[in-house]
């Protein structure tokens, strides 16, 4: 009888949203709930006593690599936390020292860092699809940790977490995303997962920012003005203006942006959130640019769930690399050739792997189905 596998989770890479379905999303919340009291440290006797926090450590003698090809501040940390609280040993890529830098192409880096031994790469890069084609040339798994502005999944992920701790369900919702949507991965990562949650997303933004977004998927709504759709919402979303992206992706010239009529429109003022609906959150996934997209009230006020949101991070990152190397783990299992798989015996016939405990007893009398097979024909010829 085939082996079963846990119901909910089977992928053994962690690459975006929009292949993943609801189920999927709701089993990884649910395993990072479990988590949730680890992501701030928790256990502090234990670690006084130089004990690690989660014991027995379920990722104990694992490695995972931060691939990281792009800054960050707390993905990065964020997934060596979440590894570190696991039990597995993290290695930090460092892209600035690295042979990238001698031209050597990411996908030998990718395949050179897996031949000492790897279970995951966390992987962060500038180019959209970096990590799909990582995950093709390796065998280990790989997580998404922000392709250019294609997917950032367990951003996502910890927001859905955020949001349900605080508004106590991810359905029926309607999610204000605001700002540079046209390059936030994060926008588009959380409109692929609240829409298969049964929420609605609006994208709200000027013009230019709501430019571009044919890559996307799944139907997209969007909105020039926040103060007409704020009443409707329950979440409202605010993304930092990606000005690093703006020359590369949009020639010539990058986005043309005047700033005072931006924060004039977009700027979620304590008075703006006002108009949202009664007990609605504010959510940013960092870094958050003060004065500009949001104003250091808000930002610091009784609505933010901004660093209730780091938080989660950390258990949604503890349950992504425990449920993808779960699977890895069975795909080695099933993978892996027994040792004495294409050995020939003197006599030509195949080597039959050792035989379970129940069999070996068998083997030892002679009893063998295999060994009765072949003493036969032998002592027939
Ligand atoms: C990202 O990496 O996409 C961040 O979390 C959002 C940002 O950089 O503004």
């Amino acid at each position: 009888m085939a082996k079963k596998t846990p119901a909910g989770w089977t992928r053994k890479h962690l690459l975006g949203l929009e292949d993943l379905e609801a189920g999927e999303i709701r089993h990884l919340l649910d395993a990072a709930e479990k988590f949730l009291p680890y992501a701030k440290g928790a256990r502090p006797a234990r670690a006084l006593a130089g004990k690690p926090p989660v014991p027995p450590g379920p990722l104990a003698n694992r490695t995972v690599l931060n691939l990281f090809c792009e800054d960050s501040t707390r993905t990065r940390t964020s997934f060596t936390l979440a590894a570190e609280r696991l039990g597995a040993r993290v290695v930090e890529f460092q892209a600035a020292t690295s042979s990238l830098k001698k031209n050597e192409s990411l996908l030998d880096t990718a395949r050179n860092i897996e031949a000492m031994g790897l279970d995951a790469i966390v992987i962060r890069h500038s180019d959209r699809g970096a990590p799909h084609a990582v995950a093709e040339a390796v065998q280990c798994s790989v997580l998404n940790a922000g392709d250019d502005a294609h997917e950032h999944p367990t951003q996502a992920l910890l927001d859905f977490l955020a949001i349900r701790h605080k508004l106590g369900r991810l359905e029926g919702l309607t999610v204000a995303i605001v700002g540079d949507i046209r390059h936030s991965r994060v926008a588009r990562s959380n409109l692929y997962g609240l829409a298969k949650m049964g929420s609605r997303v609006i994208f709200v933004g000027p013009p230019p920012f709501l430019e571009g977004l044919g890559d996307i998927a799944a139907p997209v709504e969007t909105s020039t003005d926040l103060d007409a759709i704020l009443p409707d919402c329950d979440a409202v979303m605010m993304l930092r203006v990606q000005f690093e992206r703006h020359e590369r992706n949009v020639p010539p010239g990058g986005v043309a942006l005047d700033l005072e009529d931006y924060k004039r429109a977009y700027q979620l003022t304590a008075k703006r959130l006002a108009r949202a609906k009664r007990g609605a959150i504010v959510l940013h996934p960092g870094p958050i640019n003060r004065g500009l997209e949001i104003t250091d009230q808000v930002a610091d006020g009784p609505q933010s769930a901004i660093l209730h949101q780091v938080t989660c991070g950390v258990a949604v990152r503890m349950a992504a690399l425990s449920l993808c190397i779960g699977a890895l783990d069975r795909e080695r299992k099933i993978a892996r050739p027994h040792p004495a798989q294409g050995l020939i015996q003197s006599d030509g016939a195949p080597l039959t792997p050792p035989l379970s405990h129940k069999g070996r007893g068998r083997q030892k009398r002679g009893l063998s189905r295999e060994g009765r097979g072949r003493g036969k024909s032998s002592a027939g010829a």
